[in-house]
């Protein structure tokens, strides 16, 4: 059956202005494979935004917000089964498993291709096909990339608008033959089956049995299957942006991370650039966006970027970063006018949202937005739902779709196609006990150490369960392509191969005490820190030396403004037991008997002398 071409699989021709062939016949090729019912190639244009969103709004997978209240905007709901990321089904196929490392999941290749083949066989059948060609960093930047996603979701063409640089002119740039990263997508939900039968459309179509994000890192392809979600769907973010990316970087001398890009503003006018790297769901994007405290006159703060960075050695010896995203794909729950104005700022409208809850005004609501809650929403399943009715209204993983140039604190340089010089770079993750508010690494070596050993409590942004402590290596276990082992050298070995590289610091906001609470207030407080590193970057301000690093003592930090904030609070944050300390170096143990066979010797040799330090 699937051997006749129905009249529906002929693909519809491309438009004049795709000029590169071999672009062509792979869209062919997909499109005889997974028989869609028409060929769509995106413009990238406004209008074609606008009508697609009115489609989703027409077929129920989006709602339309009030125009006074939301201008602009959408909510999606999704279907249950299909809220984040899925790592254990995400896979990273090279040719060899042991170039995937043990920290991804691994399938033999051409096992993999027979599966997708026989699962992306008719899968588009009853839908459209739309080619959605991007650009990773503006276009025409010497860093930037060109995908081009092949996906039968019309929700990922327009979020994919706003959070990548889409359309036309990506195409025009690459000419007849430039080089693109495939990329094909299927929500895995065929609307006619294999005998022409047809079905109706869900909401939020997705495949409840089979997911599958899979990357070839060798031919740098990626092939995504059943699901719809953010990371999972959006092939350009972490799938070519980080995982793919990661492997090119690897084999060209930069670095593709999970970091967010900020700049800070001295009242002197000094300005420094730094680069953070924290798991999901951890504060990225309210530290890019961070507003100083009022007593930080004449200090500003301004964003780059709040997930991915590409770094690259520039010609005066310093590390350059650039944000290849154009948009923000940010939690929403948690963000409110006191944590990140910023950000409420930014989506005031034009925004997709993605299960959030709905007010009867027809605007948006999630849990912490405002001190109350409304009397009544509709939650992000689609029900009634009123406070104290015990479920959370808005998922925790609820997130936002926004273009990047709407929210007031971009940096004049965000878009610079160089990218900006890093001073500074810092890892942080959620630790409720042991791991400083900062700590200041004395070399390269020792900072790369901190990155790699950089364990979080997991959030909501993972599927699975939340709050336990797990090593996530600079915030990269589900976003480095390769062996974790050989992606510590490759960091060990761009330290040297810059003249000035970053100084590398670890940071905490999440110390609780014993009751539960969070310590440290952070937010616009972390701006202190931010302060503290900056200053240690220019080599004025001081702290001590410990087992760990350098840490500010109470009196190396700026308390203007935070004067309640007891000397003894800051010393619970600040000490570093060494009974815990024991206890945290078995679990790096575990993580470098893991890598053994790979883990560069520095490391190992670091290790040891923790052990030794600890045990004097
Ligand atoms: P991804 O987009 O998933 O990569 O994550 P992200 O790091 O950008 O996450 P985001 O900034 O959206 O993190 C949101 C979560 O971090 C929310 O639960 C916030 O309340 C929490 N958060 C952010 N900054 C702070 C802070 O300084 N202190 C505390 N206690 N929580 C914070
Ligand atoms: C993350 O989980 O780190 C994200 C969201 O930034 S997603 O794009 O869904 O991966
Ligand atoms: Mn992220």
């Amino acid at each position: 059956m699937s051997d006749r071409p129905a009249p529906e699989s002929h693909p519809a021709q491309a438009p004049a202005w795709v000029r590169h062939a071999k672009l062509r016949d792979w869209v062919d090729k997909m499109a005889r494979l997974a028989k869609p019912e028409r060929v769509v190639w995106c413009d990238g244009s406004q209008a074609e935004y606008d009508r697609l969103c009115e489609g989703l709004v027409a077929a129920g997978s989006l709602v339309k917000l009030s125009e006074t209240l939301r201008p602009g905007s959408y909510l999606a709901r999704s279907h249950p089964s299909d809220v984040a990321r899925m790592e254990d089904r995400t896979f990273i196929c090279s040719a060899r498993r042991e170039d995937a490392g043990p920290t991804n999941n691994w399938i033999e290749p051409a096992e993999m291709r027979a599966t997708l083949a026989r699962l992306f066989d008719g899968c588009m059948r009853g839908r459209t096909l739309y080619v959605v060609p991007f650009s990773m960093g503006p276009i025409g930047s010497p860093i930037a990339q060109i995908g081009v996603e092949i996906s039968d979701s019309a929700y990922v063409v327009v979020n994919m608008k706003l959070m990548t640089r889409m359309g036309r002119a990506v195409l025009e740039h690459l000419g007849a033959d430039g080089a693109f990263v495939p990329c094909v997508h299927s929500v895995g939900a065929p609307l006619v089956d294999s005998f022409g039968a047809r079905r109706a459309d869900l909401a939020w179509p997705c495949n409840e049995k089979e997911k599958w994000i899979v990357h070839f890192p060798e031919s740098r392809e990626i092939w995504s299957y059943g699901s719809g979600y953010g990371g999972n769907a959006l092939l350009g973010k972490k799938c070519l942006a980080l995982r793919i990316a990661s492997v090119m970087a690897r084999d060209e001398g930069w670095l593709a991370e999970h970091m967010l890009i900020l700049g800070v503003e001295s009242p002197q006018g000094e300005k420094h650039y730094v680069s953070a790297a924290f798991p999901s769901a951890c504060g990225k994007t309210n530290f890019a966006m961070l507003i100083p405290p009022a007593a930080f006159a004449g200090w500003k703060v301004t964003t780059i970027g709040e997930d991915i960075a590409w770094i690259k050695p520039g010609a005066d010896g310093r590390l350059y970063a650039l944000n290849p995203e154009a948009g923000l794909f940010g939690v929403a729950p948690g963000t409110s006018e006191a944590t990140n104005p910023n950000a409420m700022q930014t989506l005031r409208r034009n925004v997709i949202f993605t299960n959030v809850a709905m007010t009867p005004e027809g605007d948006v609501w999630w849990e912490e937005m405002t001190k109350e809650a409304p009397a009544r929403l509709i939650d992000w399943q689609g029900n009634d739902w009123t406070p104290g009715c015990g479920r959370a209204a808005a998922h925790p993983n609820a997130r936002f779709t926004v273009a990047a140039s709407q929210c007031p604190s971009m940096d004049e340089r965000w878009e610079d196609p160089q990218g900006v010089p890093i001073s500074a770079f810092i890892f942080g993750g959620r630790r409720s006990s042991t791991v400083p508010l900062v700590v200041e690494a004395r070399s390269w070596e020792e900072g790369v150490y901190m990155g790699a050993t950089l364990g979080s409590e997991t959030t909501a942004a993972i599927t699975g369960k939340v709050g336990v402590v797990r090593r996530d290596p600079m915030a990269m276990l589900a976003f480095c392509g390769y062996h974790m082992g050989d992606y510590f050298a490759h960091w060990l070995k761009m330290g040297k191969a810059v003249a000035r590289p970053p100084r590398i610091f670890r940071v905490n906001w999440f110390r609780k005490d014993a009751s539960g609470k969070f310590i440290w207030p952070g937010y616009a407080e972390n701006m202190r820190v931010l302060q503290w590193i900056v200053e240690r970057c220019r080599g004025s301000a001081q702290g001590v030396e410990t087992l760990l690093g350098v840490i500010p003592r109470y009196e190396d930090l700026s308390w203007s403004g935070m004067e309640k904030f007891e000397r003894g609070r800051f010393e619970e944050i600040t000490r570093v037991d060494e009974k815990l300390w024991g206890e945290e170096l078995k679990s790096h143990d575990e993580l470098f008997r893991k890598l053994a066979g790979r883990l560069p010797q520095a490391l190992e040799t670091r290790r040891g002398r923790m052990h030794q330090k600890l045990a004097a």
